[in-house]
């Protein structure tokens, strides 16, 4: 009962009041927004919009800066009066993650700050980011909900969409971890319940190639 008044108490001190749902857990929230912030990117992509959860906080995090947010969603799309509240830096694509990437690439649109929250597909995020590491500029951020795998403490945790693309950042040089929220412990005393998320990562593109070129 205290850590959930607690978690009451911290969203709304550090969080803008949010009148939409979403399907991201306080803390989640809380760093997504804190990230973006932080990173102050000038074109966000986002996949998976839903009705616009984590797309609320990403938005109202850019408005500091003047960024801009691509979303895409070919399912799903947040309501008309949060689409018109962000009309100056929102775009909401009906389209799926791919042809969104195509379409940024085809208008030199290049994303600084990456999320995805997409569908329980593991071989489409890690397409995705490949697709999108062949033109994004080093610097970029990518982020990603749901990066936790099943087999640890947390036996509710199921995600697959995270499965593929996990194990190939971790194992990429050109990818520095900046952040995470694991979802098999803890992350903050003040969160209710034994665990507070599913996972979330930060990280930052550092390819060699370019140190590589330079050396040249
Ligand atoms: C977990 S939900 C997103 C939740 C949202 N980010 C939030 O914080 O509330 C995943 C979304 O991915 C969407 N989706 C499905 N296929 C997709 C695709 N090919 N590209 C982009 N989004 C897709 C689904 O329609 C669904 O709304």
């Amino acid at each position: 009962m205290l850590r959930k008044i607690l978690t009451k108490v911290v969203t709304t001190t550090y969080l803008p009041s949010n009148p939409y749902p979403g399907e991201m857990l306080p803390i989640e929230r809380l760093r997504l927004f804190q990230w973006v912030r932080k990173c102050a990117p000038k074109v966000v992509l986002e996949v998976g919009s839903g009705v616009g959860g984590s797309t609320f906080y990403m938005s109202e995090a850019i408005r500091e800066h003047g960024g801009v947010l691509h979303t895409c969603d070919p399912l799903r799309r947040p309501p008309e009066n949060f689409l018109k509240r962000f009309e100056d830096t929102l775009c909401y694509h009906p389209l799926r993650s791919d042809e969104l990437i195509s379409w940024m690439r085809h208008n030199s649109i290049a994303p600084d700050f990456i999320f995805f929250d997409g569908p329980e597909i593991p071989e489409l995020a890690l397409d995705d980011i490949r697709s999108l590491e062949e033109w994004i500029e080093p610097g970029c951020y990518f982020a990603m909900h749901d990066w936790e795998q099943a087999g640890g403490a947390n036996r509710k945790i199921v995600s697959i969409k995270a499965k593929l693309i996990r194990p190939y950042l971790e194992n990429s040089s050109d990818w520095v971890q900046e952040d995470l929220l694991s979802g098999h412990q803890k992350n903050v005393w003040w969160t209710k319940g034994s665990f507070d998320s599913v996972g979330l990562c930060l990280y930052r593109y550092s390819p060699k190639r370019v140190a590589t070129s330079m050396a040249a």
